[in-house]
């Protein structure tokens, strides 16, 4: 896949329109995090842009606590959007070394202006693709991964990847879509249907990758199996609130949020350790 198929997320140029615009239900929303939210009780939402944001945020935390970071850490953040995982861990933590890494540079530009280092925290910014790390073997104690691996060109590589970067010990941690095994001929068989379905606001999508598929890759990988955590109803408040602040990719979010409802794509959080 080309590199300017990789960074084609029609979603990122409509919210940097919306950031130009002065959209401040759209900054607050995704001028930081760029995910959906996590309700520890989904009863509690209220659908206003504040809770959202709030949700925003625990979903970080909810990803990188699977990660079990703590202060004095080397942490990759893999597709890390605006760098909101980056500013939490910097808000958290001290004595960290934190890198974010994004294919797309414009993103990257945002996260150095608006993410700024405290507590002898260090935080540096790569341009890079997540299946091709450009950092060294053994060099990380947690690698991250929030609600992006299904924009990656593999997520096998991806997890060599990790692994490769990973020091022995080290954690890598992410969250994803994942589909029932039993609609994946569907989807496979019938992708022109489900783009027509769904469109290609949110770019190249590969939701096929089943329950099953992240058992067999972690152990190919070789990777101990630490949290496999289904949050579908804690992120179904997100849909009502990302539906009225965002005028476009309404066809792709109804398709998203009725296979949820209907328990056929879950929201998973997983985390793994390198022996
Ligand atoms: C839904 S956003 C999530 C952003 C961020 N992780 C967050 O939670 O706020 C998906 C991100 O994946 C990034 N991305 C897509 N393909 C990538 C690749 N091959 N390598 C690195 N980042 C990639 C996009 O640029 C975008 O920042």
């Amino acid at each position: 896949m080309s590199r300017e198929a990789r960074i084609n997320l029609p979603y990122f140029d409509e919210l940097f329109k919306n950031f130009q615009e002065g959209k401040t239900e759209v900054i607050k929303c995704f001028g930081n995090h760029v995910h959906w939210g996590y309700w520890e009780d989904p009863a509690t939402a209220d659908g206003s842009v504040e809770d959202f944001e709030q949700a925003a945020e625990k979903l970080a935390q909810k990803v990188y606590l699977a990660g079990q970071i703590s202060s004095n850490m080397r942490v990759l953040d893999c597709g890390c959007g605006f760098g909101g995982t980056i500013a939490s861990l910097n808000n958290h933590f001290t004595d960290m070394r934190l890198t974010g890494l994004n294919i797309d540079s414009r993103q990257l530009a945002r996260a150095r202006e608006i993410v700024q280092p405290r507590d002898q925290n260090h935080i540096e910014f790569t341009e890079g693709d997540a299946c091709e790390l450009p950092f060294a073997d053994n060099s990380f104690d947690a690698v991250l991964a929030v609600e992006c691996i299904f924009h990656f060109p593999s997520r096998q590589r991806f997890f060599q990847e990790a692994w490769r970067v990973l020091k022995p010990g080290g954690i890598l941690a992410i969250s994803d879509f994942v589909p029932r095994k039993i609609v994946i001929p569907i989807t496979k068989t019938a992708p022109k249907l489900v783009k027509k379905l769904g469109g290609s606001y949110y770019g190249r999508v590969d939701l096929n990758f089943s329950l099953a598929d992240y058992h067999k890759l972690s152990r190919y990988i070789g990777f101990k199996s630490l949290v496999e955590e289904d949050i579908t109803a804690n992120t179904l408040p997100t849909y009502p609130v990302v539906g009225r602040v965002q005028n476009k990719g309404e066809k792709e979010l109804t398709l998203a949020e009725w296979t949820s409802r209907w328990g056929i794509l879950r929201y998973f959080i997983f985390s793994y350790q390198k022996p």
